[in-house]
């Protein structure tokens, strides 16, 4: 049996935190509250990779594996550590799901409280149901992911409460630790970078991350960095505050992102740019990672492959990777949270109940 420091001691050694610490807001003395996050396979395609064509490599960056089920994990473990190592209290959230679950559970493995406001009838289940497991306060409000945040903002005034949204830098820190381990794995960075975009902290911590490796020679170029936003709920392709977004990709249905002027600048700063997606996009892209790559992801984090769809399909200068000089591109794509999140996203075809005869069954498969 492994003493308690032992185990404490082995998942800490595999976190990011351990993996990146010379690059994060931390030292010797902070806390180092883990779950072994980060470390997330980079799958090469083979049938997207054929789907785009032009010898184009697509590799997917499968952030599901993640201890809570998303990308959220590299973040939380650096923002509770300093929590922890600022004596606050508790922790506190808005959130879409995710972060919450992350939150919820980092702050266990802590020992301090966690409470999450909500948008009362918005969460995905499975993400619910973590929340409530791993022991923290849920609140459900009634209003959006906006409203949420803007009350998250006055809270955190207070001394007790530490916010760990995508506004605590120290999220955005653990979060650029995705960007490195794409560098170390393709040994350089890719030529595109494709994701969804919410809140849009994610986008702005990638190329926060691969600026960083590029600056420190670890990467030769810079990739060009693309978002999707659901057609429903998307703020920056506007240009304008969506009062009241809407998208079945519940994870990104935010009008009005803290990261607004970051992820601009990122899109700017690499020549990328954000486009929208719709649900049915999104929806056929989520069942055909799933179908044809074996990768089951929530709708949301469909929404980088159903970008690339739409990147590859249309016929115009839209067309980032089919033009010559971008000919054999390396193309990654993040996907961000596990399918299971999300289950009633799956619709299942009601198969008859047949006797427990051979040829019944037989006769039901099809061949
Ligand atoms: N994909 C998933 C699965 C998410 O949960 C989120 C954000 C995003 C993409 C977008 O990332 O916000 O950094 O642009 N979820 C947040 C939450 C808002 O509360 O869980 P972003």
């Amino acid at each position: 049996m492994l003493s308690a420091t032992e185990n404490t001691t082995m998942v800490a050694q595999r976190g990011v935190i351990a993996r990146y610490r010379d690059y994060l807001p931390v030292s010797e003395t902070t806390p180092v509250i883990s779950l072994g996050e980060g470390s997330t396979p980079l799958i090469p395609c083979t049938r997207l990779s054929q789907r785009v064509g032009n010898g184009c490599r697509v590799l997917v960056k499968y952030e599901g594996l993640n201890p809570t089920g998303s990308f959220k994990d590299r973040g939380m473990t650096v923002a509770v550590s300093k929590a922890v190592e600022q004596r606050t209290a508790a922790v506190i959230c808005a959130s879409t799901g995710n972060t919450s679950a992350s939150a919820a559970a980092y702050a266990a493995r802590a020992g301090i409280r966690c409470a999450v406001i909500l948008p009362a009838g918005k969460i995905a289940s499975g993400k619910l149901v973590q929340a409530y497991a791993y022991g923290a306060r849920v609140v459900a409000i009634d209003g959006n992911f906006d409203d949420a945040l803007r009350i998250v903002r006055q809270l955190g005034e207070r001394p007790e409460f530490a916010i760990v949204n995508s506004i605590n830098p120290d999220r955005i820190a653990g979060q650029k630790s995705a960007a490195f381990e794409v560098v170390e794995d393709l040994r350089n960075a890719p030529d595109y970078h494709l994701l969804p975009v919410g809140n849009a902290g994610n986008i702005s911590a990638y190329w926060a991350g691969y600026c960083e490796f590029h600056t420190l020679g670890k990467a030769t170029k810079l990739p060009v960095m693309l978002g999707f936003q659901a057609a429903g709920s998307a703020p920056i392709f506007h240009g304008r505050v969506i009062d009241q977004p809407e998208t079945l990709a519940s994870a990104i249905r935010i009008g009005n992102p803290a990261s607004w002027t970051a992820a601009n600048a990122a899109i700017r700063d690499s020549s990328g740019a954000i486009d929208v997606v719709s649900d049915d996009e999104i929806l056929d892209a989520q069942r055909w990672l799933a179908s044809h790559e074996g990768i089951f992801v929530e709708p949301a984090s469909a929404a980088s492959i159903a970008g690339l769809f739409k990147c590859c399909d249309a016929a115009d200068a839209a067309y980032p990777f089919r033009a010559t000089p971008s000919e054999g591109a390396t193309i990654v794509c993040t996907v961000t949270g596990h399918g299971l999140k999300d289950p009633e996203a799956i619709r299942i075809d009601a198969s008859p109940t047949v006797a427990a005869m051979e040829t019944d069954v037989l006769r039901v498969i099809g061949f």
